[in-house]
């Protein structure tokens, strides 16, 4: 029997692999991978890793290499059906029955997807036509650039009911009515494009292939966005936008963003952020977050700071309360009322929605609120409501261990907000003196090698250093680079030389950019990095693994970017703090505490790392 290639997808996405090969080999955490001595040839130091993230096990000692099915039937020796059934059954899946369409249904998908190039080149071509100035005028009212107008592979539906289907007659219109472009009235009557007048963006899957398409109204109207109703190539509840391209960027950038809106997402990309997915006009599924998973612990939601939005946000909290664990969670970042992550970068560009997403509050934080604010705490009847409330949310947690740390700590925090009045209330201002004290914080190498606001010469120049050595980090992150505060005006000046010759010149490898250097007069610069003693990031030796090097350098960059505005909405907080001492303004202390810590922690990880 041939299962399909998406019910095996999704029995990896829904498999947590490391998980899995734990129970059977003792799996030591080694950044994002975990890794172990390898059970198919005989070792003393561990080269078989296990990445969650790509559902990949690999051992780079005897070059074995499979996923979970793999891991069942090779080293646990199952058969093949046995071992899907056993994960299907831990997964809390069907194994589909045998289908002797199987075959037939996979051809016709393959039909399909040529279907939807069709449409999708056509789509693009009225655009460029006589028929979409509207559309064209419209793009360019948002400031969508041409460049973004291609990679998100805009388009235009004239108004009017026959065009695409007279355009795409050869393909006939049973496709055409399968695919969902054209819609098949009862009847007897003539079936008719689906979308009409509108702006049309592909939704791709994650090898890139359109599967539906999402259009929006050009003027007022309703609705505003159609979306391509559910076919064979599209699940929307399993889909997510641009989850093609946020992959790759996801790894790169170390996280993942998931906004409301697609044009959101679009208006991302354009800013430089290039990680962002959004649902599609429905909330988030347990397949979407299983998607999310696979790309990062724990992904960032950015919903709208309405009421509508907000709401969008715990149900995605309490939807993920099942399978959170130590590597599965969700981080909350909230806009300002009235604003969309679109409105906000085009108000205040990258670095404002960077500010937000420096610090996003734990899940546990945005439960723990929710409840606290759904209801007030005059009465015992109110008080037990919210504390069994508390506890439904524990219960829904699957894995034992996390969900007694969030008994605890939720009960914690219930006995400090429903404390009698009649006792001495631990004073407001005692969450800053009280029990609530901070440990002093141990001035980490990291710390004092940072600085707290704009960069140590020592850290200044390892970056200058991992920018020579792999340049291609300077294009594709320069709003991080242009943002680091150099120390002095050499490190300054050598750095704007490295933007200006990427932005002239593209993707650099380091001789040419010697050359272009040498001709722009700053070499001598350059070479003066040489005698200095670094640090030891792995983007400044020479053999180090360039992938990971230069992985590191954009996280040290991004992490380093991101530290000013962490202080200044720390100090700001501290000070809220201060004047009110009420907790609402102690929690957001400790988060913007834990974040800037976080980025502290980061940073001497992969100074440590980089020595190794
Ligand atoms: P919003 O109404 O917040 O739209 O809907 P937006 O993303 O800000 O769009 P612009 O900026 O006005 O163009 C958010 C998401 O909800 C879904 C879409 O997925 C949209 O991106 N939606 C909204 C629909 O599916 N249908 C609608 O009619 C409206
Ligand atoms: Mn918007």
């Amino acid at each position: 029997m041939t299962l399909s290639p998406a019910f095996l997808d999704e029995l990896r996405t829904r498999t947590s692999l490391s998980a899995l090969v734990g129970r059977t080999l003792k799996l030591q955490k080694a950044g994002r991978e975990w890794k172990a001595c390898c059970p198919f040839h005989k070792e003393k130091t561990p080269s078989f890793y296990v990445n969650d993230e790509k559902g990949f096990w690999h051992c780079f000692g005897c070059a074995v290499h499979g996923d979970a099915i793999r891991w069942l039937t090779d080293a646990r020796g199952l058969p093949f059906m046995d071992a899907v059934k056993e994960l299907a059954e831990a997964a809390g899946m069907e194994v589909p029955a045998a289908d002797p369409r199987a075959q037939e249904k996979a051809e016709r998908a393959a039909g399909l997807h040529d279907v939807m190039e069709a449409a999708q080149r056509w789509f693009e071509d009225q655009l460029g036509g006589l028929e979409g100035g509207e559309a064209r005028a419209y793009l360019e009212r948002r400031g969508i650039s041409d460049a973004t107008r291609r990679r998100f592979g805009f388009g235009y539906a004239p108004d009017a009911r026959g065009r695409l289907r007279a355009a795409l007659r050869d393909l006939g219109d049973p496709m055409l009515v399968e695919a969902g472009l054209l819609i098949a009235p009862e009847g007897e009557r003539e079936p008719y494009d689906r979308f009409r007048g509108r702006l049309t963006f592909p939704i791709r899957d994650r090898r890139g292939r359109t599967i539906a398409f999402s259009a929006r109204i050009l003027g007022a109207g309703e609705p505003k966005y159609l979306n391509s109703p559910d076919t064979p190539l599209f699940d929307k509840g399993r889909s997510l936008f641009n989850i093609d391209k946020a992959a790759a960027a996801a790894r790169s950038a170390g996280r993942v963003i998931v906004v409301e809106g697609q044009m959101d997402v679009i208006a991302l990309d354009q800013a430089g952020i290039g990680e962002a997915v959004a649902p599609l006009g429905t909330a988030l599924t347990e397949a979407q977050l299983g998607l999310l998973w696979r790309l990062s612990p724990s992904p960032i939601v950015c919903f709208d700071g309405d009421s509508a939005g907000q709401k969008a946000a715990i149900r995605a909290a309490l939807r993920a309360l099942p399978q959170i664990g130590p590597d599965r969670s969700l981080g909350f970042v909230t806009l300002p009322a009235g604003q969309d992550p679109d409105d906000l970068v085009r108000a205040g560009g990258r670095a404002a929605l960077e500010a937000l997403l420096a610090a996003p509050e734990p899940l546990v934080d945005r439960l723990w609120k929710h409840e606290l604010a759904a209801e007030p705490l005059a009465t015992p009847e109110q008080r037990t409501g919210l504390r069994r409330r508390l506890l439904d949310h524990v219960s829904a947690i699957q894995d034992g261990d996390v969900r007694d740390q969030y008994r605890s700590e939720l009960l914690d925090r219930f006995e400090g907000a429903t404390r009698p009045p009649a006792r001495p209330q631990p004073g407001r201002r005692d969450f800053v003196r009280g029990r609530f004290q901070p440990p002093p914080r141990p001035a980490s190498a990291a710390a004092k090698a940072v600085g707290s606001l704009g960069l140590s010469p020592q850290v200044a120049r390892a970056i200058l250093s991992g920018l020579l050595l792999h340049p291609q980090v300077i294009a594709e992150h320069s709003e991080g680079v242009a943002g680091l505060a150099m120390p002095d005006s050499a490190t300054r000046q050598l750095r704007d030389a490295l933007l200006e010759a990427a932005l002239l010149h593209g993707a650099l490898d380091p001789e040419r950019l010697h050359t272009i250097l040498t001709g722009a007069g700053v070499a001598p610069l350059a070479e003066g990095l040489r005698g200095t003693r670094g640090l030891a990031f792995s983007f400044n030796r020479r053999d180090a693994d360039p992938e990971r090097a230069s992985r590191d350098l954009v996280l040290v960059i991004d992490t380093l970017a991101a530290q000013p505005g962490l202080h200044a909405a720390l100090e700001a907080a501290t000070a809220r703090l201060k004047e009110t001492g009420d907790e609402a303004a102690f929690l957001e202390q400790q988060r913007l505490r834990a974040a800037r810590d976080e980025g502290e922690r980061r940073l001497a990880a992969l100074i440590e790392g980089g020595a190794a």
